[in-house]
């Protein structure tokens, strides 16, 4: 089964606090909850995490991938990371957009490389604020899509990540019922745009916590979430996937 339950760390941790995050997350975890976690630590933290969790369950992912490879100095490559130990990569993730420049072309190309390679795809987009207050969500959701995939073979558990930017890290998000008609509208543009008419997975990722994790897991179309600042804390973080576990459906 691919990860539905996603830590990306960010810019964040050291080789001593990776250590004990590894350690709470392991006391807590149920066992069924332990096969659809999975972390995104920075990549110099890679082969620590790997190493730490050998005898585990725990899928490991990076935080984005380059789509090419060679001589382009500071990247890193799909195939470096599988080489590396990693299961999938996150891309297009809204501070890879703002901070580094990175569109929709960019993020398709990413695609098309990691399939090529073998490396699973959480692939994210998601609305600024003017736009959903100006209740256009769905036509720039429909855009970001249609640019990265639209005529592709997807396959490899290809996943969406949902995220809109103004509730990354700000603790607001859209209702759980508001995200899951959202969801549903990915899927049909995903399997109306693929190639191989291919329902990818949804993933629901901004301000997730233990507080919020339960209403938002009830939904039939929310598949699992991408957590940022709670993920910092392994304790959290399992408890986020424990409840994901005994959502009842
Ligand atoms: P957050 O971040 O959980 O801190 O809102 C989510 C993300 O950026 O993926």
């Amino acid at each position: 089964m691919s990860a539905l339950i996603i830590g990306n760390w960010k810019s964040n941790g050291s080789k001593e606090t990776n250590k004990l995050w590894i350690k709470d997350f392991f006391k807590h975890i149920k066992d069924d909850a332990e096969s659809i976690s999975a972390i995104c630590p920075p990549y110099v933290y890679l082969n620590q995490i790997v190493d730490l969790c050998k005898r585990s369950n725990i899928k490991i992912g990076s935080q984005d991938i380059d789509f090419s490879q060679g001589a382009r100095t500071g990247s890193i490559s799909a195939k470096a990371c599988k080489d590396l130990g990693c299961n999938f990569s996150i891309i297009g993730h809204s501070e890879r957009r703002e901070f580094f420049k990175e569109d929709n072309l960019d993020i398709r190309k990413k695609l098309i490389c990691a399939q090529d390679n073998n490396l699973k795809i959480v692939m994210c987009i998601g609305e600024p604020i003017e736009v959903y207050d100006s209740g256009t969500t769905k036509e720039f959701l429909k855009k970001q899509l249609i640019d990265s995939i639209d005529g592709l073979d997807l396959f490899n558990d290809f996943t969406i990540a949902y995220e809109p930017i103004w509730a990354i890290g700000s603790g607001k998000l859209p209702s759980s019922e508001e995200i899951n008609v959202i969801h549903l509208y990915i899927k049909d543009i995903v399997q109306s745009a693929s190639k191989n008419n291919f329902t990818p997975k949804v993933i629901y990722g901004g301000s997730v916590s233990s507080k919020n994790a339960e209403d938002l897991f009830k939904e039939d179309h929310i598949d699992g979430a991408l957590i940022g600042g709670a993920s910092l804390n392994g304790k959290e973080f399992a408890n986020i996937a424990n409840i994901y576990i005994n959502r009842g459906h």
